[in-house]
């Protein structure tokens, strides 16, 4: 037991100046061509040029479709040139915010018939993803769609069959996966520094009203000012409902609960840093447990998921956890575990640590203790780093702006993107199968490789 654990410690150090040096080299580590997955490859082709300018639109001008915009409109050659929504009052700040001589519409189709629109960021709630990625990708559309690609587990291989067949560029918006940190984590898992990962975790504690989706409803939202009809066109009809538009997170109709809002974060930065497909079974827990404003949807929630032995990794275990009625709040973290040590990763930071409890089997150290007599009693050891932190150089631009960089950057060099439909369907399914869990209250079965449902 003692001479394994020292020569893990040995393997450890030495994996680590491995790891160190790589460091060093900066991105070289990522030019032996394995490493296809966060850099867009550069070929040319017709249609938009290196230098072309990208014209892009806004479908679904709320909360994180502005935040995309914005950061779009920070990658040199992009221009906003049209925005749609169903509610008068976003249309209206949108012109605020980005000039009076934009395209504004409630109509996504319009955006979709005009030839001058290269890209589209489609930054609706979940249930119109599936649709409007198709549409547009068919009009000739690259798209950025925002996270979960897709509301329900059927609804994935139609966007890949789309993406396949148009040969446009598609990329979804879990931004983690294009990050430093993410890239950092993805080189120290390869390099074996953490042993033979055997567990994961993720967990979100809120408590804020409005981060466990509690949002303001504006004064004016009325059937006049919100196109209430094309909203629930593609669900069950109802009548008009203010808090089922603004807060629709927390109504299964449109949103996708904790489990496509944040589980399907942690899904994309784990199968990016393992190169995994996903999970062979799922099961979920939880309840409501608090927030009793009528929603449809747990507000804690516990999910396990078991993923098999694959080329790319051993079977290991992932739990999720999320708490909106945690009075700690602001926790949030993503941790792999190996036989070596562990990795706490976020996008702009890894903390490694190592396995805390080594003892010395070092020839010179055993010598001195054999001359000593024995172990001299409270002897200290030599012992290597309990922990490195790798941080972001001051002013990295972040997660959010790489992801959009890289989708610009894969247009114009008709190159790959990170987070395509497939990887985007990967990484939505686990999260949707777990919704399915806990309102069936069974495991859920499925075939990452294949992206389909086994028979329990
Ligand atoms: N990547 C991230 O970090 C991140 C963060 C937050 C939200 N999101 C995702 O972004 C999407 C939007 O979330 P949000 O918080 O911005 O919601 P939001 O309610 O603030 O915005 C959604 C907007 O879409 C509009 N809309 C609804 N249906 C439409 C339709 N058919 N056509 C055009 N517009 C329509 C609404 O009027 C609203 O303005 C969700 O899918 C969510 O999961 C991602």
């Amino acid at each position: 037991m003692k001479e394994q654990s020292e020569s893990s410690r040995r393997g450890f150090i030495k994996k680590l100046g491995a790891a160190t040096a790589a460091v060093a080299i900066g991105s070289n580590v990522f030019a032996d061509g394995k490493h296809t997955g966060a850099f867009a490859y550069l070929k040319r082709r017709g249609g938009i040029g290196p230098n072309d300018q990208v014209n892009l639109a806004l479908i679904g001008a709320g909360g994180q479709g502005s935040e995309d915009t914005k950061v779009a409109l920070q990658v040199p050659g992009v221009k906003l040139v049209a925005v749609c929504d169903l509610y008068d009052g976003r249309l209206a700040d949108a012109k605020k915010r980005w000039g009076a001589d934009i395209f504004t519409t409630k109509i996504y189709k319009e955006i979709l018939n005009r030839k001058d629109i290269d890209a589209v960021i489609i930054g609706t709630p979940d249930h119109w993803h599936q649709q409007i990625s198709i549409d547009a990708l068919h009009a000739g559309k690259n798209v950025y769609c925002e996270k979960p690609m897709v509301h329900s587990i059927t609804e994935g291989p139609a966007v890949i069959k789309a993406q396949q067949e148009t040969g446009k560029i598609f990329q979804v918006g879990s931004q983690g996966v294009s990050s430093l940190g993410n890239e950092k984590a993805k080189e120290l898992f390869e390099s074996g520094v953490i042993g033979q990962l055997n567990y994961a975790e993720g967990f979100w504690a809120r408590r804020n009203p409005v981060e466990v989706w509690q949002y303001p409803i504006p004064d004016d939202a009325s059937p006049q000012t919100v196109d209430w009809d094309t909203y629930v066109s593609n669900t069950h009809k109802r009548p008009f409902d203010e808090k089922r538009f603004f807060r629709w997170r927390n109504y299964t109709d449109y949103g996708t609960g904790m489990c496509g809002d944040l589980f399907v974060h942690l899904f994309s930065s784990l199968h990016f840093i393992t190169s995994s497909y996903g999970p062979e079974k799922i099961y979920a827990a939880g309840g409501l447990r608090f927030w009793h404003d009528g929603r449809e949807v747990p507000d804690v929630l516990l999910g396990t998921f078991d993923y098999g032995q694959a080329k790319a990794h051993p079977a290991f275990n992932l739990s999720l956890r999320c708490n909106f009625v945690d009075g700690t709040s602001g926790t949030t973290y993503l941790r792999l575990v190996g036989s070596e040590g562990a990795m706490d990763i976020t996008w702009d930071k890894v903390v490694l640590k190592r396995n805390s409890t080594v003892e010395s089997e070092d020839p010179f150290y055993l010598e001195k203790l054999k001359q000593a007599g024995g172990a001299a009693p409270g002897r200290k050891k030599m012992l290597p780093p309990e922990e490195i932190t790798f941080e972001a150089e001051k002013g990295y631009l972040g997660g959010p702006y790489d992801h959009m960089n890289n989708f610009m950057t894969a247009i114009r060099n008709n190159g790959k993107v990170t987070e395509d439909a497939t990887f985007g369907y990967r990484a939505a399914a686990p999260a949707l199968l777990c919704n399915d869990s806990y309102f069936q209250n069974v495991p859920m079965h499925w075939d990452p490789e294949k992206m389909v449902l086994k028979k329990s």
